[in-house]
């Protein structure tokens, strides 16, 4: 099976990657600089390095010590309006992070890297649902970033024959029986609404509702982050060494009204909206065109926007202060 150096292991997606890799007997090795991590998100069991990417000496010792077969590379950061304001710390957190790290695996031949990407490399995009070859033109630095970092990988595949993929987050929401979603700020729509719904938040702020959607607000694809799990899973078992890219969505739309009025069936509570002018950079619509993951490494979501809200939900009533 094997040791898989899971980097940003503590976060929100990265821990579920971490449980889903131990559930399937992997052995992780976590690396969090837990500015958004969290220790309580991690099985006390697995070997956690607190370090950052920058800390070039610290990743050479890791894999010296540890002889990992694979990466899973996740830590970023990650929020879109901060990276407009803050341009170069997020080319020098992403772009520079993964040359640190494929740098210190290529001095000892681990050959095998599975990259976080996510949806805002298409920017506004022309057609939905978005296949991967639709055309990428980010509106914001954080999208570049990643986008580079997909760019840098297709160059050290062909280079130094290194097998990657990237995987295109839609989404990601939910919770598993162990991690849950907790952002410090919380930016992102359902577990805003959820405390609305758990009386932490007085109303949702909806962000647009003059969008060219049927109810006037955005429409997203939210996919289970234990589906979005299992694509880095199989992503690690295939076997090419090539360079792909995959979208993982679950190539079906909601609205923000929708997922208010879903968050409501679910929680029985009532969760009163503002409705307030729109955010600068949101697409009106992001959906996922999935065929590509699905034909090529057999995944395919199992879980849809109620089990999605109904887990994180369930996460937020038995924990009522987070990992605190
Ligand atoms: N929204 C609200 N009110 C809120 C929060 C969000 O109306 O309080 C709306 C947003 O405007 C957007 C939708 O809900 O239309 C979803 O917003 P999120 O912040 O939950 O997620 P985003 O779609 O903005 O972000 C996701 C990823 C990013 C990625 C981006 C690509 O989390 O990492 O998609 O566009 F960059």
């Amino acid at each position: 099976m094997g040791k898989i150096f899971v980097t940003g292991g503590a976060g929100y997606v990265g821990s579920a990657v971490t449980e889903l890799l131990v559930g399937a007997g992997y052995a992780p090795i976590v690396l969090d600089r837990f500015s958004q991590g969290h220790r309580g998100a991690i099985e006390e069991s697995i070997p956690v390095i607190e370090a950052d990417l920058n800390d070039t000496a610290t990743l050479r010792r890791v894999f010296a010590q540890h002889h990992v077969d694979a990466v899973v590379h996740l830590a970023a950061v990650s929020v879109v309006p901060e990276s407009v304001a803050q341009p170069l710390r997020y080319f020098r957190e992403n772009v520079g992070g993964l040359i640190h790290l494929l740098e210190a695996m290529q001095e000892v031949n681990v050959r095998k890297i599975v990259f976080s990407s996510t949806a805002a490399v298409y920017g506004t995009p022309e057609q939905t649902p978005l296949t991967e070859d639709c055309p990428t033109v980010p509106i914001n630095p954080y999208g570049w970033s990643k986008l580079m970092g997909e760019r840098i990988l297709s160059e050290a595949q062909k280079a130094h024959g290194l097998a990657c993929v990237s995987l295109r987050y839609f989404n990601a929401a939910g919770a598993t029986e162990r991690c849950g979603e907790v952002h410090n700020p919380e930016t992102h729509l359902i577990p805003r609404v959820l405390d609305v719904a758990a009386g932490r938040r007085p109303q949702v702020e909806i962000y647009g509702t003059d969008y060219v959607t049927p109810d006037g607000t955005c429409i997203r694809d939210y996919i289970h982050v234990a589906d979005l799990a299992e694509a880095h899973r199989l992503a690690l078992d295939s076997a090419a060494v090539c360079s792909s890219v995959y979208n993982l969505g679950s190539g079906c739309g909601y609205s923000v009204r929708e997922v208010v009025s879903c968050a409501e069936k679910i929680t029985g509570r009532r969760i009163p909206c503002a409705e307030v002018p729109r955010r600068s950079g949101d697409p009106p619509v992001l959906v996922a065109g999935h065929e590509k993951i699905r034909a090529e490494l057999g995944w395919r979501p199992r879980r849809g926007l109620e089990e999605i809200i109904a887990s994180a939900w369930e996460w937020l009533e038995r924990h009522p202060h987070g990992y605190a």
